[in-house]
């Protein structure tokens, strides 16, 4: 089994530590520890190790399911990897809609043979008769990431529900990464594919929605039979999730309305600050749900990869479009606070403008 490198994640490992601005995350600025109680008592393995009861009752029922078709993990990463080891292996195929999250084409494709369906700008729009036609005898999976990183474009009902029926006429699983669901708007939002049917499998986590990615609390949630193998390879990964990301995880769960409710008004105050940049500047992008834009690369710049160079050198780490096969464009993150939004945009503004006219 051969893993190819994270490329997103290598680009942030170089440069993300010394920058003084970071716009290249994809979550939102986490919030304080002091929000919370962060005493669980006693460092124990959470203990039943498929995460407690009551709480996975609290966040199945979302989903219209039990408690045994839902798995708490570390983080939505584990999630995705466990929903992966679930329910392919080498002589199976899965169906990847990219541009995504590496994870979603390169955890399947360490497993089995994946094709991918490439969404095309400017709008990023699913055809799912692209998946349809992608589908084979063998295909277990197919792999969705709803709203999108890096383009946060949301899929609609109309279209997940299409690719939902294309998955069971194939008796395969539909695995949509949901996690920046929680910073949709209501009239943006989506139903979990995992309350869809038989079919769904959805992965969620506390990263982004609730600002809280240092928890490492996630979950998968679909088929009882999916959720128990994936328990059996979490044995072998994690055993149980963290006893503090399941402590504050509780917390945060019973507080969502006021944490995604502030967390939602934060992200959609910074997009408008590059809404603003982006009309200044003539760029183009899809107007974003989540917190992640994807901007086309200023003419100056022959790529992504030496416009994000270029920013490095200003002080600011973008993502580029290269980690997501797209050369022409650049990820840029705007759940941080808003001052370093504001000051990641200007420093960029003044690399721009120094390229157009030096
Ligand atoms: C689509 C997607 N899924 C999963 C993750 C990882 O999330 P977590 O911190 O919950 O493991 C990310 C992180 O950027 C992501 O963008």
């Amino acid at each position: 089994m051969d893993i190819e490198p994270f490329a997103l994640e290598r680009w942030l490992a170089e440069h993300e530590h010394d920058a003084a601005v970071n716009l290249g995350d994809s979550g939102v600025r986490p919030l304080e520890a002091d929000r919370f109680d962060t005493d669980p008592g006693r460092l124990g393995y959470v203990i039943p190790t498929n995460g407690d009861p009551d709480l996975r009752e609290t966040v199945a029922d979302r989903y219209d399911r039990g408690a045994d078709e839902l798995l708490f993990t570390c983080g939505t990463q584990e999630a995705n990897l466990l929903a992966v080891l679930a329910t392919l292996d080498r002589d199976s195929h899965a169906v990847c809609v990219t541009p995504t999250y590496q994870s979603l084409h390169s955890l399947p494709a360490a497993v089995a043979d994946v094709t991918r369906v490439e969404l095309a700008p400017p709008e990023w729009t699913l055809d799912p008769d692209a998946v349809a036609d992608a589908i084979r005898p063998d295909t277990e999976l197919i792999v969705l990431n709803n709203p999108n990183n890096p383009t946060g474009k949301v899929h609609s009902q109309e279209t997940v529900d299409a690719v939902y029926d294309f998955a069971a006429g194939a008796d395969a699983y539909l695995l949509s990464d949901e996690v920046y669901r929680p910073l949709t708007s209501v009239d943006e939002r989506v139903t979990p594919v995992a309350s869809m049917g038989p079919h769904g499998i959805s992965t969620c986590g506390l990263s982004k929605g609730w600002g809280l990615p240092g928890l490492r609390f996630g979950w998968l949630a679909g088929p009882e039979e999916v959720v128990s193998a994936a328990w059996g390879w979490k044995d072998y990964t994690t055993i149980s999730p963290s006893a503090f990301g399941q402590h504050v995880g509780r917390q945060a769960i019973e507080r969502e309305d006021e944490l995604l409710a502030e967390n939602r008004a934060h992200v959609r105050g910074n997009r408008d600050l590059v809404a603003d940049f982006v009309d200044e500047y003539g760029l183009d992008w899809h107007l974003p749900a989540g917190a992640t834009g994807f901007l086309t690369v200023p003419d100056a710049f022959e790529s992504s990869d030496a416009f994000c160079r270029a920013l490095v050198g200003e002080g600011v780490v973008v993502a580029p479009g290269e980690a997501f096969g797209h050369p022409g464009y650049v990820r840029v993150g705007f759940g941080a606070d808003r001052e370093t939004v504001i000051d990641g945009l200007d420093r960029t503004g003044r690399v721009i403008e120094e390229r157009r006219s030096p």
